[in-house]
């Protein structure tokens, strides 16, 4: 049987439309779900939409439409978001899908049987734009510390889940499994911000929100909107259903990719949750970094002054789904915050996929249609020449192997593009162009090439799950199949010898930079 791999993305709130930044994290979740595939992996993955709470009506009563309305608008955008960057999610989960609600209601009602939820008053701090109470120490400047806005005192007859109740089995949790959050400096900040200083109980329902899922006991109240949200990662596979049959081959998740800023939710309130209902817990949860624009993470709930066009529907047709996806893979190092800038993204457009890897498949293939008629050589022996970038190939291709064991997926793709670096190294240093001059040289000629084009089909069988479009475009011209498992990638033997390679059309035009910049910013 199949060794199963379940990953997740947050569910997104559709109260604006998708930013770079929920971009972000997709595609990081997409490549990562396409490796393990390519690994053999039976693959699962999820993304969807959050679509409760009252910043949902608060921006559908803004464009003046039901929030049926407003949402089907907002979720047929976002797929097609998706779509545009070659996302391949299994399933999308709305949270307002039928089997969801019941399946959140089913969930309450449990943990309120098992003693877990009882009835109490809320008396709260509540920001209305984050769906979140806050603590008097935790305000910053008495505003909110996620967003830094206004909050406001709240009274109301409340439903409460024990969270006090598991702090030490969350140390536990922590401590016994070193690895459930990434990067471990994670685990500090939830211990020293939220644990030590002691969990209260959680507020979750509210009277005053009637967009949710209703209290089925009591309907007057609406579940606390994170509650619904963090059930989905059971209830997409079923939980809760007439057919849990997927969450009984997929849970416990193997990773839920998430940004720093709910971690807590993520690493406190979900397992605490899971624990209540006695159910197994995700293996990891990996909290990353946030994409900044002009020092800003283009945050849920503010304003950006930024200038320059950050339209994922604007940069995707412009420049391909696989250069923007180039750019948040490789930018921002995995787990910290990194910087986004247009002259950045165009620099390394030309640098790294035009000059880099474009460059290097497209001289390559002309050599060999200029030396042996397009036509793959076979070799009998190799030089020292080429058996060191051969091992510094299988190198480097180790390395891709042990970051995406830790999801590391900007260090993994740094390590593919050293690949096409160390080829075109390789080519200044062999000189193919004097070989072929040379009489008697043809078979030295001919391990060159072999060489060049078995280290761009391993690289790029390593890339695919990250630019699945240029690659694909390679493979096809090289007669191998796009989307399979890995297969000859630790050897330079893949290809098959005589056969003719494909017509290949040129994989990243050279920008002009001046001009994109000045072009971009009448766009912004
Ligand atoms: N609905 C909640 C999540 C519930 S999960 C059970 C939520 N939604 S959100 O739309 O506000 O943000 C979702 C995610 O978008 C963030 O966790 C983060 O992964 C991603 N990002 C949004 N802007 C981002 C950046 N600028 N940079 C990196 N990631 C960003 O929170």
């Amino acid at each position: 049987m199949k060794e199963k791999f379940y990953i997740t993305t947050p569910i997104y709130y559709p109260s604006n439309k998708f930013t770079l930044g929920n971009c972000y994290t997709t595609v990081i979740c997409d490549t990562i779900a396409k490796f393990n595939k390519k690994l053999g992996k039976d693959v699962f993955f999820l993304t969807g939409t959050d679509e409760h709470g009252q910043k949902i009506s608060l921006s559908a009563q803004k464009a003046g439409k039901t929030e049926k309305e407003y949402l089907d608008e907002m979720i047929a955008d976002a797929k097609k978001l998706w779509q545009m960057l070659d996302i391949n999610y299994s399933k999308f989960i709305r949270t307002t899908d039928d089997y969801h609600e019941k399946a959140v209601q089913k969930i309450f009602n449990a943990l309120y049987e098992k003693g877990y939820i009882y009835k109490g008053k809320y008396n709260g701090l509540y920001c209305t734009p984050c769906e979140s109470f806050w603590t008097e120490s935790q305000l910053v400047n008495g505003k909110c510390p996620d967003c830094g806005r206004e909050v406001k005192v709240q009274e109301e007859e409340a439903y409460f889940f024990k969270l006090s109740q598991f702090s030490d089995k969350l140390l536990d949790l922590y401590k016994n499994n070193p690895e459930f959050l990434l990067p471990n400096s994670r685990v500090n900040e939830m211990v020293n911000n939220f644990i030590k200083p002691g969990l209260q109980d959680l507020c979750v329902s509210r009277t005053s929100v009637k967009w949710g899922v209703p209290v089925e006991f009591d309907p007057k109240h609406t579940i606390y909107v994170w509650i619904d949200a963090l059930t989905n990662y059971i209830t997409a596979l079923g939980y809760g259903s007439d057919d849990p049959s997927l969450f009984e081959k997929f849970w416990p998740a193997d990773v839920h990719i998430i940004g720093k800023e709910i971690v807590r939710f993520h690493a406190i309130i979900w397992p605490a949750m899971l624990m209540a209902l006695d159910l197994p817990l995700p293996k990891r949860i990996f909290g990353h970094g946030w994409m900044l624009f002009g020092g800003d993470k283009l945050s849920k709930s503010k304003e950006t002054g930024v200038k320059e066009c950050v339209d994922p529907r604007i940069l995707i047709p412009r420049y391909s789904a696989d250069a923007i996806r180039y750019i948040l893979l490789r930018e921002i190092p995995f787990g910290s915050d990194g910087n986004y800038s247009t002259e950045t993204f165009l620099t390394k457009f030309n640098a790294d996929l035009c000059n880099n890897f474009g460059n290097l498949v497209s001289r390559t293939f002309s050599m060999l249609k200029k030396y042996f008629d397009g036509i793959i050589p076979s070799v009998e022996k190799y030089r020292e020449n080429e058996i060191n970038l051969q091992n510094k190939v299988l190198k480097e291709k180790d390395n891709v192997l042990e970051y995406m064991k830790n999801f590391d997926v900007s260090k993994a793709i740094t390590s593919i593009f050293n690949i096409f670096s160390e080829a075109n190294t390789y080519i200044q240093l062999a000189q193919p162009w004097a070989v072929a001059k040379q009489e008697g040289q043809e078979e030295q000629l001919k391990a060159i090439l072999r060489t060049l084009l078995e280290t761009i089909r391993i690289g790029v069988e390593l890339l695919e799950p990250f630019m699945s479009e240029s690659t694909g475009k390679v493979l096809s011209a090289f007669n191998l199949k796009t989307n399979s498992t890995f297969e000859n990638i630790d050897n330079f033997d893949g290809l098959k010898a005589n056969e003719k390679i494909g017509e290949l059309s040129i994989l990243f035009p050279r920008l002009d930079i001046a001009k994109e910049l000045e072009e971009l910013a009448l766009l912004s």
